[in-house]
């Protein structure tokens, strides 16, 4: 595990998908089944051993994310606040936290992905960069509204395309990324698309060129969901419905995560859960007490 590594969570952006939902309310905020959906990011980078994490969104959404989350220390993590003045691209937020990485390398990842299987967390946290860059794809149905790789026999990435019309693989990359500490050095060089924002495949492609891009292909027990529609985001709460509902389990409880890792004592989830009682989620966390 790379000590430095340090998590960054998009959670800016327009939400057009889903006005008016969003015309009030900063899409991560918006219910995920019991929680909001930016615990999903959060409890990701978590269960990859990060603890220092930063949020970077729209101005007039900075003040909720902080009500929500604090400074992260209930859940044993440190978080801090970074704005984006302009929904303008993803590389362009990456440079958002450019103070905040002081030349550390970071596992970024988008604020509307979830991602669940069994030692997820552990697989993920062998791809720990010190130099390059570490993307992961999925295979799915309709890979047009993704960016797309493509590999040769041998399993090497050859290329990538963003949202391809006619794409060459059904290899989507998933948004999440470990990038090394010249990820926000590379950003600062790259131009609006033709749609008006920075690209991530710009920044990527960075890499793929200088030989130091990797790609994982991330296994069929890994379930990989994007939330950028209602009709995703309700799909993604279907899932954790089912999931609690058959087996009991939660997913994306950071005080759980927390306490398993070791970062809170078990006086301090019992805390937790007085402080959220009344809710399935206060209930999770004392039966988790009780059960310690
Ligand atoms: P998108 O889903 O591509 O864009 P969006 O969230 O603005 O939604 P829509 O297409 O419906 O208008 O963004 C992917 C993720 O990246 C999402 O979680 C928001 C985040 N994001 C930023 O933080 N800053 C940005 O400038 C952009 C474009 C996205």
């Amino acid at each position: 595990m790379n000590k430095n590594l340090k998590g960054i969570i998009l959670a800016g952006g327009k939400g057009t998908r889903f006005r008016p939902l969003t015309t009030a309310v900063n899409k991560h905020l918006l219910p995920l089944y019991d929680k909001p959906m930016v615990f999903a990011p959060i409890s990701m980078l978590m269960l990859m051993g990060i603890r220092e994490i930063l949020v970077v969104t729209n101005p007039q959404d900075v003040e909720p994310f902080k009500s929500l989350l604090g400074t992260g220390e209930r859940f044993g993590t440190k978080i801090e606040f970074a704005i984006q003045e302009e929904p303008t691209g993803l590389p362009d937020a990456l440079l958002e936290g450019e103070h905040f990485l002081n030349g550390d390398p970071c596992a970024m990842i988008l604020g509307d992905n979830i991602f669940h299987g069994r030692d997820l967390g552990l697989l993920l946290q062998s791809y720990n960069q010190n130099s390059g860059a570490t993307i992961f794809t999925y295979e799915v149905d309709d890979p047009t509204e993704y960016g797309v790789a493509t590999y040769d026999p041998s399993g090497c990435i050859t290329g990538l395309v963003e949202k391809p019309q006619n794409p060459d693989s059904n290899w989507a990359v998933v948004g999440l990324y470990v990038l090394d500490s010249r990820a926000v050095e590379f950003c600062k060089g790259i131009k609006s698309s033709s749609r008006g924002e920075t690209e991530m495949v710009d920044l990527l492609n960075k890499y793929l060129a200088e030989g130091t891009l990797e790609s994982v292909k991330l296994p069929r027990g890994i379930t990989w969901l994007d939330m950028g529609t209602p009709e995703n985001l309700l799909q993604a709460s279907e899932y954790l419905r089912l999931i609690d509902m058959r087996q009991r389990l939660k997913v994306a409880v950071l005080e759980e995560i927390a306490w398993r890792s070791g970062w809170i004592s078990l006086a301090e989830l019992r805390s937790a859960a007085k402080y959220f009682k009344n809710s399935q989620y206060g209930d999770y966390l004392a039966d988790l007490c009780n059960d310690a």
